[in-house]
């Protein structure tokens, strides 16, 4: 006998939790089956996919905790603080890290019990097609719905020949649970996660080297951000080696050995006690049977959707880091929303132009829309507000007045069309770009509004005021 529900959801991250919880809000009974590969030492399952388990959360515990040590080491003497020297205790560390997790993700089973979501603890894969309704084979059982949300997020790319033991060489999984400081510690993949957790170690005392295959450093960020984050990065000691070649990859009991080719072309070697592969990511389309039901797949692997995120079936639909688009928490949850909304009959939407980015690393980084090489290549005319953090009060005193707000808008119309933040709270200021430009804003709207006084966001109304080149503070 077969399990029915109004809709089914294919995973428990944060597309696919939300999408369950805002479709059960809606009246519609609702199953989310996870296979949840995250369980605690007792063996219960655990909702909140990547995100909550093993990225967005774990990863944002620890760079708090190693950015306290950083300041207790560093930055309190300055201010007449002497706390004598810091020592980590980095069992403690990861064990507060995981106490998080295990809140949160005790939470979402909570959200699902108020909601009256039911929670199927298995794999869920295609089977077929039996009237109206999608058949989904759920651990042992099948599951019929008429609507199908797959929300199967992703997994880390691993480079060939090279296997993740989560001891020596490490995913995204094992570098937020490395036991021990390492002495040098080797990072391949210079992007999101290297960063984060290459500073992490860092600031906990390892000698941290990233090695990137791109030429230029954070090219997905504008070139003013990313140039003052190589600038900032480097002073902080994280090495970063740009335009290299990875070739072989020795693994001991020790550590690793890697060899690769520079950006000259010279052979070179990077020996150290760690490593971590942080180059992308991949969709969890395996395993779906995806090809039982005539479920379309990309070229990339991902469950190919328009932009409501609906697929090639009908009542199918696929959210998250599944799909195409920025592999991000918030923008899963846009997406989950939006889908459950559309389900219900209402005008659901996801704004894909104004997804904040953001990287937290020391400074943050955020931004929103376009970047200033992206305008020049697409030819549109625009004008810069730009300010240093170096020339507001609330940063100095904060004694971290590193970095700047950048606003792009554009030459005829005074319309946002980019915000850039590298500084101090980043991550929240972003925030106000991000209204802005949902509304529509000009540089002018944001100029003629009050920010309080003395607050970091006053960097951001600042930059809104050189936009017309007239900053009242610079
Ligand atoms: P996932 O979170 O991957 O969830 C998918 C779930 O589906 C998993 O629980 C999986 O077990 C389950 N599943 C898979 N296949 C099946 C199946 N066949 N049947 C049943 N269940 C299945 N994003 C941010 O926005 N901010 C951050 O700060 C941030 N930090 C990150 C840090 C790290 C280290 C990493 C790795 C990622 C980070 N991300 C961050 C990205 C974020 O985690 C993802 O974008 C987000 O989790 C995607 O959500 P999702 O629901 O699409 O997929
Ligand atoms: P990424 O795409 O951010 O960076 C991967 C980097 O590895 C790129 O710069 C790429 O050029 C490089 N690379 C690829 N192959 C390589 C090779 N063979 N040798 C050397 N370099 C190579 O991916 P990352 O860091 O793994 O993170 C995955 C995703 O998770 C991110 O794209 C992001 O969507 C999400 N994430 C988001 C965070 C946030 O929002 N703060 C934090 C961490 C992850």
């Amino acid at each position: 006998m077969s399990k029915q529900f109004d809709v089914l959801v294919i995973g428990g991250g944060p597309g696919g939790y939300i999408a369950a919880i805002r479709a059960a809000q809606l009246g519609f009974s609702v199953a989310c089956c996870e296979s949840n590969p995250y369980a605690d030492p007792k063996g219960e399952p655990r909702l909140g996919g990547t995100c909550l388990n093993v990225g967005c959360i774990p990863s944002k515990a620890l760079l708090h905790t190693s950015h306290l040590f950083e300041e207790a080491s560093h930055g309190f003497a300055a201010q007449g603080i002497d706390v004598g020297t810091p020592s980590i205790d980095v069992a403690k560390m990861v064990g507060r890290k995981n106490g998080i997790v295990k809140q949160l993700t005790g939470g979402i089973k909570m959200l699902f019990k108020k909601n009256k979501v039911t929670l199927l603890n298995g794999h869920g894969a295609f089977l077929g097609q039996k009237g109206e309704n999608w058949q989904v084979k759920v651990g042992d059982s099948v599951v019929e719905a008429k609507q199908v949300i797959v929300a199967t997020g992703s997994r880390a790319r691993h480079l060939p020949g090279v296997p993740v033991d989560n001891e020596i060489v490490c995913d995204n999984e094992g570098a937020l649970d490395i036991a021990a400081v390492p002495k040098k510690l080797a990072v391949i993949g210079a992007g999101v996660i290297g960063l984060e957790m290459g500073s992490v170690w860092r600031r906990l005392g390892a000698e941290v080297t990233l090695l990137e295959a791109l030429p230029e450093f954070l090219s997905l960020a504008d070139i003013d951000v990313a140039r003052e984050a190589a600038k900032l990065f480097a002073k902080q000691g994280l090495q970063i080696i740009t335009g290299i070649e990875i070739g072989d990859v020795k693994i001991s009991q020790k550590g690793v050995s890697i060899d690769y080719t520079d950006k000259d072309g010279q052979e070179q070697r990077l020996d150290a006690d760690r490593l971590i592969v942080s180059i992308g990511r991949i969709p969890n389309t395996e395993g779906l049977d995806a090809d039982k039901v005539g479920l379309k797949l990309t070229e990339r692997g991902q469950v190919e959707v328009d932009a409501h995120c609906r697929t090639n079936l009908p009542g199918v639909w696929a959210v998250g880091d599944v799909v195409a688009g920025p592999m991000l928490a918030h923008k899963a949850m846009e997406e989950g929303v939006m889908v459950a909304e559309i389900m219900a009959g209402q005008a659901g939407h996801c704004n894909f132009d104004t997804i904040p980015w953001v990287i937290y690393t020391s400074p943050e980084i955020a931004w929103v829309g376009k970047t200033e090489q992206q305008l020049k290549a697409e030819g549109t005319a625009f004008k810069v507000g730009k300010i240093p953090f170096a020339s507001n009060g609330r940063a100095l005193g904060m004694g971290d007045s590193s970095g700047f707000a950048k606003i792009l808008a554009c030459a005829q119309t005074d319309r946002i069309l980019g915000v850039h933040i590298i500084g101090p709270n980043a991550s929240e200021l972003i925030s106000e770009g991000v209204v802005a430009m949902e509304f529509g804003a000009a540089s002018e709207d944001l100029a003629r509004i009050c920010h309080a006084h003395p607050t970091l966001s006053e960097v951001v109304h600042e930059a809104a005021l050189a936009c017309d080149k007239r900053p009242l503070h610079f």
